[in-house]
């Protein structure tokens, strides 16, 4: 079975978990796009919020009707995937830059279910460079601070997300750094410290999150809770 694959069967065992008349947030990622394409092959009557214009766009090519997060109370299960799953469902996101809109979606649900491909379970979080979400005003500022911060926990600089067109800018008009970490002795100390510094949004630690996660492997979805 290929990564692909085990992403597609993990997404199709998270719409089995949709009821009619739910209020569904939808991740980002090739993960989670086999989410809401098994999503939308069920017809339900459901609402779907979006985690970016990505996911938005796919799902309005496939006909889920669509609300905006202000527009709801509350989301009754979230379905996203995972750059890195490690101990207690404690999760890196945001390589798809979107972890600013996942993680006010994911705060906003009463369940959420992380989905992914078995490739990324790890005994320890930091293989994945941890992405850190920065307003763009002043970014390279922000970006000395991250590295003073970084330095305090002996890891190297973190480093301005360029793609081929040039700085990634996010749907939220902001700017990534990535922190390639290596193992990640104390996740919530470093969460912490990255949230200190005036200019960051967010990153993509997702701590104490996920309730529950559906991982793609060679003998089928295997469930995980923290
Ligand atoms: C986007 C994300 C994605 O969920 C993450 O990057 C996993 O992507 P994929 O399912 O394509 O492997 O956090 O910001």
């Amino acid at each position: 079975m290929t990564a692909d694959d085990q992403k597609r069967i993990s997404g199709q065992a998270a719409a089995e978990l949709v009821e009619a008349g739910m209020v569904v947030g939808l991740g980002t990622g090739s993960t989670a796009a086999h989410f809401v394409k098994a999503l939308a092959a069920r017809g339900l009557d459901i609402r779907g919020v979006p985690t970016s214009e990505n996911t938005a766009n796919l799902a309005r090519e496939l006909g889920i009707p669509l609300v905006g997060l202000d527009d709801v109370k509350a989301i009754d299960l979230t379905v996203d995937g995972a750059d890195e799953i490690g101990p207690g469902l404690s999760l890196i996101k945001g390589g798809g830059a979107a972890l600013l809109r996942e993680k006010l979606v994911w705060e906003a649900s009463r369940r959420c279910v992380v989905i992914a491909d078995a490739a990324k379970v790890v005994k320890t979080l930091g293989r994945f460079p941890l992405p850190i979400e920065v307003v763009r005003f002043g970014h390279p500022h922000t970006g000395r601070r991250l590295a003073d911060i970084a330095a305090e926990f002996e890891l190297p600089p973190p480093r301005l997300r360029t793609a081929e067109r040039g700085i990634v800018i996010t749907d939220g008009g902001n700017v990534i750094y990535d922190l390639a970490s290596g193992e990640i002795a104390d996740p919530a100390a470093l969460a912490g410290a990255l949230k200190s510094v005036t200019g960051v949004v967010d990153h993509g630690l997702f701590l104490d999150l996920a309730d529950e996660a559906l991982i793609g492997t060679d003998a089928g979805v295997v469930k995980r809770v923290p």
